[in-house]
């Protein structure tokens, strides 16, 4: 097996049967990943706190051997070099992805020209599931649970329920 440590950085908010894909799919051909959850988004307030989304995909990757979840704040390729990381993995869905992705690898080359990009396809069947999406579908009632795993369908559920109590949201679509 390859001696490369991989992470795989996102935000996860919440994580998808996508991710898992791409999690199983990089510990297939790394030695160790490291699943790192950025704690500082510019993406706006997340529905699940970092540390729900710790607690999250530590369950989901528990059956990994070679897999481990962490948070990080600032840039990538200061928490890639803390780590003595080798490379980042993402995952491209589609060439709607690839501009953003591109820049993204090429901008973490120009920091730190050592860590290298390594990009994965999900499976086919979850190349439209994003974060964002299904925190959409599910506040307006649709079924995600061939989307994201059960765990995460239970806890969407308690979140939704609880911000329902709360001031009205807008159409999240
Ligand atoms: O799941 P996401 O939201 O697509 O993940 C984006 C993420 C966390 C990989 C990206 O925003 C990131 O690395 N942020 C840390 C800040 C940074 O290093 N920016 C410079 C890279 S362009």
């Amino acid at each position: 097996m390859s001696k490369v440590h991989a992470i795989y950085p996102g935000t996860f908010d919440p994580p998808t049967n996508g991710h898992l894909d791409l999690i199983a799919r990089g510990a297939k051909i790394v030695e160790h990943l490291t699943v790192a959850i950025l704690r500082n988004s510019t993406k706006g307030e997340p529905l699940f706190t970092t540390a729900e989304r710790v607690e999250m995909l530590t369950e989901e990757t528990r059956q990994f051997g070679n897999v481990s979840v962490a948070t990080f704040d600032g840039l990538l390729v200061d928490f890639a070099r803390q780590e003595k990381a080798d490379a980042v993995l993402r995952g491209i869905r589609a060439i709607s992805d690839y501009e953003y992705e591109f820049q993204m690898a090429m901008m973490n080359r120009k920091l730190a020209p050592e860590l290298e990009t390594i990009f994965m396809m999900p499976a086919e069947k979850y190349t439209y599931v994003s974060s964002r999406l299904i925190k959409g579908v599910y506040r307006l009632g649709g079924d995600v649970s061939d989307l994201v795993p059960q765990r995460v369908v239970d806890r969407l559920r308690s979140k939704v329920e609880k911000d329902a109590q709360g001031p009205g949201v807008e159409n999240p679509l």
